[in-house]
């Protein structure tokens, strides 16, 4: 029941009315008997400013931000922890004593996913794309402790700035390679292949994926981070291949999971969260 003493949540985004997020927080809330609620707010990028000040004067306790905003915010908040300074985009706001402080949990949400299976430390990780979800997952796992990574992106001039960058602030160990030939070779010497691009998403789940299973070997572990569908071509050809697959939803889950504990200091229950989003997508449990 909504009180006088509910705290509010919620999310910021344009569009934001397809959003999961309610649906995997309130379940956790309800779950924790915590009396707090998160709702979705529809803000333009001409009323992100108002919408984070006005948010802070009516003592909603935190945010998670998406598209188009991500970046633009840092404008408008107080503080930056280290993960969303290196990678210059937040998607959580604590609004706290301190200010509004900003957060990057898409990263650790990737890393999280990856080490339901295998630590990522002093693995030799291939990213493919060069966008802001690689970026979140670039920085994150060089601060959990990767080996090296090689960049794989259509436009080499993005994948190239993403590395210089990579190595201006945390590691050298960054190589970058276009979509070509030279793909299948870097592979062999991969343990870890993270797809970011938006290949094989919904609706367009039947195209070729960037690597097919004659190219993958079966100690390989293959993460998309497409969540719809749950199975993408690519999670399909390394089964194939015979390689372990992590699917997309697993980083959406651990990253509202983390973006939980930052406002509630709890570690939630999986399973609440996991149950909670497959329902909002209308999937078995995995
Ligand atoms: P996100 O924020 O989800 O990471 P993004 O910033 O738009 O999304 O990045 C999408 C990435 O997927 C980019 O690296 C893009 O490649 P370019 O830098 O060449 O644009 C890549 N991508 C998108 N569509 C692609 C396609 N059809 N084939 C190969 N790469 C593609």
């Amino acid at each position: 029941m909504i009180t006088g003493k509910t705290s509010v949540f919620g999310i910021i985004g344009d569009p934001v009315e397809h959003t999961l997020s309610p649906g995997m927080h309130n379940a956790a809330f309800d779950k924790l008997n915590l009396d707090n609620i998160y709702v979705p707010f529809h803000v333009r990028a001409e009323e992100l400013e108002d919408s984070i000040k006005g948010a802070q004067a009516m003592g909603i306790k935190g945010l998670n931000v998406t598209i188009p905003h991500k970046t633009n915010v840092i404008n408008y908040l107080d503080y930056l922890d280290i993960a969303a300074g290196l990678i210059g985009a937040v998607n959580t706001i604590e609004f706290g004593e301190n200010g509004a402080v900003g957060h990057n949990t898409d990263g650790i949400g990737a890393i999280r996913a990856i080490e339901e299976l295998i630590s990522v430390k002093n693995k030799k990780i291939m990213i493919l794309g060069a966008g802001g979800a690689a970026r979140a997952i670039s920085f994150q796992l060089f601060l959990s402790g990767a080996k090296s990574l090689t960049i794989s992106n259509r436009t080499i001039e993005k994948a190239e700035e993403l590395r210089d960058d990579l190595v201006e602030k945390l590691d050298n160990n960054v190589k970058v390679t276009d979509l070509g030939f030279g793909l299948e070779k870097e592979l062999k010497d991969t343990d870890i292949l993270i797809n970011t691009t938006p290949l094989g998403m919904y609706p367009n789940i039947s195209q070729k994926p960037l690597i097919t299973a004659d190219m993958m070997h079966k100690n390989l572990i293959v993460n998309d981070i497409v969540y719809n569908p749950l199975k993408t071509g690519l999670i399909v050809e390394a089964e194939k291949a015979g390689a372990k697959t992590i699917y997309g939803v697993k980083m959406l889950m651990y990253q509202g999971i983390e973006s939980f504990k930052i406002w509630t200091g709890i570690e939630p229950p999986v399973e609440v969260f996991q149950r909670a989003l497959m329902t909002e997508m209308n999937l078995e449990i995995i």
